[in-house]
């Protein structure tokens, strides 16, 4: 580790304790590994050894290092051991749903360059095989000549639907081709999902918190959200969702059983199985969002509730917004027992898509390679969340809680000291730095000490500084408060 160029006395300490921390998350200095003593360090460096000290109760606060009892300074197992957010408690009672003037307003701002972004759950272009997207694109132009002076009717194109029954294969289902609809993104097949089985009024039971997007429909839909216990790592409670059942009209279950948003939850398998029972003994409809699953980490987490279901009633919605490419937002759906009148809805309100995009992304989806893409893709994504987990351990006030999921870029932070996220969404603001404040992901009032921050942007200098500024606008607030 070579010296510091000019060295502060104040400041000197958290100089060395910086150096350190970039080469643990750099990779340079790996988890287990054994650093430099206090003695060692303090001659390298050239400082006092209560220089290193102070550097190395940093590190350790940060949970970057930890002292093993006459052995040493080793970098800790896992870069940042924050504790995880608690389980939710929503109310058991269905709500009528108002999210989405603050939703517009995230998402405009969250998409807006002049800002620094972690509002958004969208990946960046450079996350993707652009080169590779661009030529699918352009063949699909040069070999479909007529696609475009064509009307696209039915259902979508054959040789997508029969790529993605073939996708499915991935998460453990076997769909016929024949009965996947493709739509426009994962959102539109939801939609119609919902208009299949719901009226106005309905009970529609969700994750709580859940997905901001899930919540806007429904509201402008009419519907009821019931918002059930959801666990930060093993995902909705079934025993809860099973009282809800019981005791309430109950008609549709809209879930994101692997890597939820915004808590990145995943359900175990046996409870996937056992959902896919609670659901045709009730004669409940499952609308299950699979957007993420080719981001978890596990196999068994990228099985589908889905695979379980043999009576029907798991409509199974995906899209490639989050893998492939977003720009050609094309999603599908197999509703299962409700496939017609989803059909039909699709006619009615959703027309058809650009069958050259349709083209290009069948040709994505049977290119070989695509396993290694997504590996490669979770891979820059876990190394990218680790850094912003250990970001958020530096800088952000003590008492923090912060998801660790198994995949995906959205962290759920719980902030400590009765901070309100709209005054810390509002001063980040001021700032020119977007986050997606915790009332956004719920109908009730619940989650106003959190925040969702999404890390799948733009990834440089200037978000990690702009992560950290959020930490320290946070303490500020908690300070101004006490
Ligand atoms: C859980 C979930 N479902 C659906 C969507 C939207 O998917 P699409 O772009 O395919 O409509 C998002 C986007 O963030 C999401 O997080």
């Amino acid at each position: 580790m070579p010296a510091a160029a000019h060295p502060h006395p104040e400041t000197l300490y958290l100089q060395i304790a910086d150096r350190i921390a970039q080469s643990i998350r750099a990779g340079t200095l790996t988890r287990g590994k054994r650093i430099p003593s206090v003695r060692e360090l303090a001659g390298q460096q050239g400082v006092s050894p209560s220089t290193v000290v102070q550097a190395y109760r940093a590190l350790e606060d940060a949970r970057l290092i930890e002292a093993r009892p006459r052995s040493g300074y080793f970098v800790a197992a896992r870069s940042t051991r924050l504790p995880e957010p608690e389980p939710s408690l929503p109310p058991a009672r269905s709500m009528p749903v108002d999210v989405s003037s603050l939703g517009e307003q995230v998402m405009r701002l969250a998409m807006d360059p002049d800002y620094v972004s972690f509002g958004a759950a969208c990946p960046s272009g450079e996350l993707f095989a652009q080169e590779r997207v661009r030529r699918a694109v352009s063949r699909a132009a040069q070999r479909h000549r007529t696609s475009l002076t064509r009307y696209p009717l039915g259902p979508g194109n054959e040789s997508l639907r029969r790529a993605i029954a073939r996708h499915a294969l991935g998460m453990g289902c076997q769909l016929d081709a024949r009965d996947v609809l493709v739509t426009n993104g994962c959102l539109e097949s939801i939609s119609l999902c919902l208009r299949a089985v719901t009226q106005p009024g309905d009970v529609v039971a969700l994750e709580s918190p859940t997905y901001f997007g899930f919540l806007e429909i429904l509201e402008s839909m009419n519907l009821r959200a019931l918002e059930i216990p959801t666990h930060p790592r093993t995902g909705i409670s079934l025993d809860a969702l099973q009282l809800a059942f019981d005791t309430q009209p109950v008609k549709a279950v809209l879930a994101v059983p692997t890597l939820s948003n915004p808590m990145g939850s995943c359900l175990p398998l046996a409870d996937r199985r056992r959902l896919a029972q609670m659901l045709s003994q009730k004669g409940i409809p499952l609308i299950e969002d699979v957007l993420y699953n080719d981001l978890a980490e596990q196999d068994d987490k990228r099985r589908a509730v889905k695979s379980f279901d043999t009576t029907g009633h798991v409509m199974i919605c995906g899209s490639f917004s989050k893998t492939v490419a977003p720009g050609i937002r094309l999603g599908w759906v197999e509703a299962g027992r409700w496939a017609p009148q989803v059909r039909r809805l699709k006619a009615v309100h959703a027309g058809s898509h650009t069958e050259l995009l349709e083209l290009a992304m069948a040709d994505l989806l049977t290119q070989p390679g695509n396993g290694s893409q997504y590996r490669q893709l979770r891979a820059t994504i876990a190394a990218r969340v680790d850094e912003a987990r250990g970001l958020i351990s530096e800088s952000f006030p003590r008492g923090t809680r912060v998801t660790d999921p198994a995949g995906g870029f959205i962290l759920w932070v719980e902030l400590p000291g009765g901070l309100d996220s709209m005054a810390l969404y509002r001063a980040c603001l001021d700032e020119r730095i977007c986050i997606a404040p915790g009332t956004m992901f719920s109908a009730t009032d619940r989650y106003r000490h959190c925040i969702r921050l999404g890390v799948g942007g733009r990834w440089d200098d200037a978000q990690r500084a702009g992560l950290r500024r959020i930490g320290a606008i946070a303490r500020g607030l908690i300070q101004e408060a006490a």
